[in-house]
């Protein structure tokens, strides 16, 4: 049996299966949660083991390791990306938000524009705002199934507000492109044509798959003056609670800056459990990486397969990285509160919905599929037999009973 084959106990404390959360989101609790982006799979052995040994220790005295992380972090960077990064442009963070709220901080001032992919990560949107920066939306399109840079829209809304920086999502929550090199050039362009940074939020970079090469902004010409990258071991080993985030600033002038400001807030002394987990996880992680990688890959061939021959009405976005699926059930032509009603109450399935990540998208859910696949089997076997049978009749909604099936 595959190690990720195991369906291990849930916590309750866990915010993907907490009741009152699944309660507070989706009114519901009997419900199966896979929403948060988070893995129920066991992390590695090598950071099991760095982990025991610490709490083995019982001292906790001051324990500053971040040349060891940095280093650690580069060292994963060229083995797996071929990315020669600069261990002295490395700035250790709690986190990947806080990451980027001190820099959307320290590159704009109030009332400035900071543009976003929608339909993207939700918490962009808070980030942005709760600085009292504007979130200045450029929404992807489509084209022939799959997700694209509006470019032009871009260039106009550079040329025309006060836009300080650009908020990259690569590989992209929720809709999975891992953005080509070319598509990464143009964006560089236009940042040194307009004088904007991109700030890289790349904490999906190793979940990808076979056939798709992630490109860090950090790898293209011409970069050095217009990029941030933000990075972090969470979702790559499934260390959300424990794992710190980091900062790759090129620039020197910029890497002082930012350097200063956190340090004179001391966000910089992270935790040895993080430090060292980080370590034990990029030196000896790969080969449950690549495992993991092989699982998902499958798990997603198998989704495909089983859209496509029993779900003809659910278009499924096959995402080139991350452990997300975005769904879009707009074929079956329900009222948003009836699908909702549908996925929650019929399928009892805990989705994120897609409107959190642009408002227009009250149509789609993204599925969190970092799981035993006997549970997402499981899933899309509970979504085909709701769609199956149609809403039912608990579903009461007064403007909208046209959608239900016979009451
Ligand atoms: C694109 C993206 N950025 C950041 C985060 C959160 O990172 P952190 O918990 O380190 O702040 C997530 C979590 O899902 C994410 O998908």
């Amino acid at each position: 049996m595959n190690q990720f084959d195991t369906i291990h106990n849930v916590e309750h404390n866990f915010a993907k299966s907490n009741p009152n959360y699944l309660k507070g989101m989706f009114g519901a609790t009997d419900v199966m949660p896979l929403w948060i982006a988070d893995m129920d799979f066991e992390i590695a052995k090598p950071i099991q083991e760095s982990l025991q040994k610490l709490v083995t220790r019982n001292i906790y005295a001051y324990e500053f390791s971040t040349g060891e992380v940095f280093k650690a972090i580069s060292d994963w960077n060229l083995k797996r990306h071929k990315l020669q990064l600069n261990p002295k442009s490395f700035v250790q963070v709690s986190g990947v938000l806080t990451g980027i709220g001190i820099l959307i901080r320290e590159l704009s001032e109030k009332g400035d524009g900071i543009l976003v992919q929608p339909p993207v990560y939700h918490q962009f949107f808070k980030v942005i705002e709760s600085a009292g920066r504007k979130v200045v939306h450029n929404k992807l399109k489509v084209s022939d199934g799959r997700y694209l840079m509006d470019f032009e829209d871009i260039e106009r809304k550079l040329k025309t507000l006060n836009i300080k920086a650009i908020l990259l999502c690569n590989p992209h929550n929720p809709i999975g492109r891992v953005w080509t090199k070319e598509e990464l050039q143009k964006l560089v362009d236009l940042a040194n044509t307009y004088d904007v940074t991109i700030i890289s939020d790349e904490i999906h970079s190793d979940i990808v798959y076979s056939r798709t090469k992630f490109n860090s902004i950090a790898s293209l010409d011409n970069i050095e003056n217009h990029i941030a990258v933000i990075g972090s071991p969470a979702k790559t080993f499934g260390m959300q609670s424990i794992s710190n985030g980091y900062l790759y600033i090129p620039n020197q002038n910029t890497y002082k800056q930012i350097k200063n400001t956190i340090g004179s807030l001391y966000l910089d002394h992270g935790s040895i459990h993080s430090a060292n987990a980080t370590i034990a996880a990029y030196t000896k992680g790969e080969e449950w990486l690549d495992d993991l990688l092989r699982y998902l890959e499958k798990t997603m061939n198998w989704i495909q397969d089983f859209v496509t021959n029993e779900l003809p009405e659910v278009t499924l976005y096959k995402p080139e990285g991350t452990y997300q699926v975005w769904l879009e059930f707009s074929k079956l032509n329900l009222s948003d509160a009836a699908l909702k009603h549908l996925v929650v109450n019929q399928a009892k399935l805990a989705l994120t919905p897609g409107d959190w990540f642009e408002e227009s998208h009250t149509q789609f859910m993204r599925m969190n599929v970092a799981s035993p696949l006997s549970k997402i089997q499981q899933a899309f076997h509970q979504l085909k037999n709701a769609l199956d049978k149609g809403v039912d009749c608990s579903f009461n909604e007064a403007e909208s009973n046209t959608d239900c099936c016979s009451c």
